[in-house]
């Protein structure tokens, strides 16, 4: 139930000279809980009327009437709007019973594909912060479409082509050993790329080897098929790790390489359309004057394909293969004009599906202000950063509750979800600062602490013993009051965030809730046996529906007990 449009509508009733939606523009949240729930000003109608606005105040409040409003108060040129705390409270834990972990979902999906394209970290190179965003963050996006009525496919567009992987080849068979590299794969990979580059910069013949060996792959050769095999192959298995800690799934892992015998058609099509210009021997798409984008570079001189047209034939292949009515592409802002130039050169290819193509972009996790690198040997490898959270995650948990049952599983699970809740309780635009130390803290606005809170509910109803039965009385104090008007205004901030793509809007409500939730149990004997008991943990339960849903909509997992 929207609290805003009770009021508005019983306004409406008694205020003939305004419209419901100028009415609605019109309503005030007042700060002060005394001042009432909310709160409307009567300066505009005052005018309109041609009277003082208290006069017009009083006249509305002795009017105002609607079943779930307690009373209305004139306050000079105000009318103060308070609701029935305790019949409010039952309708909203009834809905939350009711729907249990389906309370809050939308319809507007009508069961059309949206897919993802999220992590997509490159093979033979570390898993960089920056995939972690992507992936962490894509896949909350896919869990809060889900929930918005959307199917979705989440696809994983593994960095698997290009040049890079020429240059690798060319950097083995120099200087590389079978054994170092199966031993640990992706730093000694990283090393023999750097040290290409090292070389390379004296020696720039070793570039046309690199040229040379890239060919060959794009070729088919042999030697140079089975070397990338395995590069990819020990790659996936690292990344894999990592995504078995964070808990996400893909539908695809069709990378870059999964489209090179689909580039042809692309440039055909192109050139077809009479899009592709020669310059310097290379084809380019020349961008429309009015968006100031550079062109776009299609086949290199030597005849080799891009990033760019790779991804347009993934786009392509995507919308034939999965109808998709929106293209998702979390991936970093440094891609933006990337991004711009897929999309503009499908939209002059003739493809208005185009428009439903979204660049998903996102800051940079930094580290003391600077930039986590994954360059020049500085690298953070992101499966010790994750490990360090769960073994920190342990000790507390030790600290806190020695005697826990699984405790591997609640620190993993408490861990994980530290970073994935520091990262998402941002707006996605924003950098963020990696600090373990900060998310790990178990008060403040942290993911353990979400976490925290709901097992503090679980443990509530299970001492008490509860099982769900109706709330025939509701509760009357300010505390649990504050807490029923934020949970009952869930439904409205999934809809804000799937409207923004924007899973900070949810970790930030659900602070709120837990909060809010610790200030009642703070002053709160929720185990009394009087009248007042079940409604009290009813309304213990229905919080504990709404966390859990939200740490699922974030990816994060909700231990019982911790
Ligand atoms: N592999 C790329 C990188 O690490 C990201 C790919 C993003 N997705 C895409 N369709 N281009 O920078």
């Amino acid at each position: 139930m929207k609290l805003t449009e009770i009021a508005v509508e019983s306004l409406q009733q008694v205020i003939q000279e305004l419209s419901q939606s100028e009415i609605n523009l019109l309503m005030e949240k007042p700060k002060y809980a005394q001042h009432g729930d909310l709160s409307f000003p009567c300066f505009s109608l005052a005018k309109i009327k041609k009277q003082p606005p208290p006069k017009i105040a009083i006249e509305i409040a002795s009017q105002l009437k609607d079943e779930f409003i307690e009373k209305a108060e004139a306050v000079g040129p105000y009318v103060n709007i308070f609701f029935k705390k305790d019949k409010v409270q039952q309708h909203v834990v009834k809905n939350i019973m009711d729907q249990t972990n389906n309370y809050g979902n939308l319809n507007i999906g009508k069961q059309e594909t949206v897919v993802l394209d999220l992590s997509s970290p490159n093979i033979a190179k570390p898993f960089s912060m920056g995939h972690l965003r992507s992936t962490v963050i894509g896949n909350s996006i896919a869990n809060i479409l889900e929930k918005c009525g959307y199917n979705t496919v989440r696809i994983n567009y593994l960095g698997d082509w290009g040049t890079q992987f020429g240059k690798l080849i060319a950097a083995y068979i120099k200087w590389g050993d079978d054994e170092t590299i199966q031993r640990s794969p992706i730093p000694e990979l990283l090393k023999l790329y750097v040290r290409f580059h090292e070389e390379a910069a004296i020696d720039p013949s070793l570039e046309d080897e690199g040229r040379l060996w890239f060919k060959k792959l794009e070729d088919g050769e042999e030697r140079a098929v089975a070397l990338w095999k395995w590069f990819r192959e020990e790659s996936l298995n690292e990344f894999n790790k990592i995504y078995q800690l964070l808990g996400v799934t893909f539908d695809s892992n069709q990378g870059e390489a999964f489209y090179n015998d689909k580039m042809e058609k692309v440039v055909s099509l192109l050139a077809e359309k009479g899009l592709l210009e020669e310059s310097n021997g290379a084809k380019v798409i020349q961008m429309d004057d009015s968006t100031s984008l550079p062109p776009c570079l299609i086949k290199k001189s030597d005849g080799a394909t891009l990033y760019a047209t790779r991804d347009l034939a993934a786009a392509l292949y995507r919308k034939e293969m999965y109808h998709f009515s929106k293209a998702l592409y979390i991936v970093g802002q440094e891609q933006t004009i990337h991004f711009q130039q897929i999309k503009a050169v499908l939209k002059k290819a003739g493809f208005e599906w185009s428009e439903e193509m979204y660049h998903i972009s996102f800051g940079l996790l930094l580290k003391d202000g600077k930039k986590m690198s994954t360059r020049k040997g500085k690298i953070v490898l992101l499966e010790q950063v994750i490990e360090e959270a769960i073994q920190l995650a342990k000790q507390n948990i030790e600290n806190k509750n020695p005697n826990l049952q699984n405790k591997l599983e609640v620190a993993r699970q408490v861990g994980v979800g530290s970073i994935i809740f520091h990262d998402l309780k941002n707006y996605r635009l924003h950098s963020v600062e990696f600090s373990l130390e900060d998310m790990l803290k178990f008060e403040g606005e942290t993911g353990p602490y979400v976490q925290y809170t709901y097992a503090r509910a679980k443990s509530i109803l299970r001492k008490g013993e509860w099982s769900v039965q109706e709330m025939k009385e509701g509760l009357n104090d300010s505390y649990s009051w504050e807490l029923t008007k934020l949970l009952n205004v869930y439904p409205q901030i999934i809809q804000k965030a799937i409207n923004n793509f924007d899973p900070s809007t949810i970790a930030k409500h659900i602070i709120d809730v837990c909060q809010s939730f610790n200030s009642w149990y703070a002053q709160e004997k929720f185990l009394v046996v009087d009248e007042k008991r079940n409604a009290r943990l009813s309304l213990v339960y229905s919080t504990s529906i709404v966390i859990k849903e939200s740490l699922y909509l974030l990816g994060m997992d909700a231990p019982e007990e911790m």
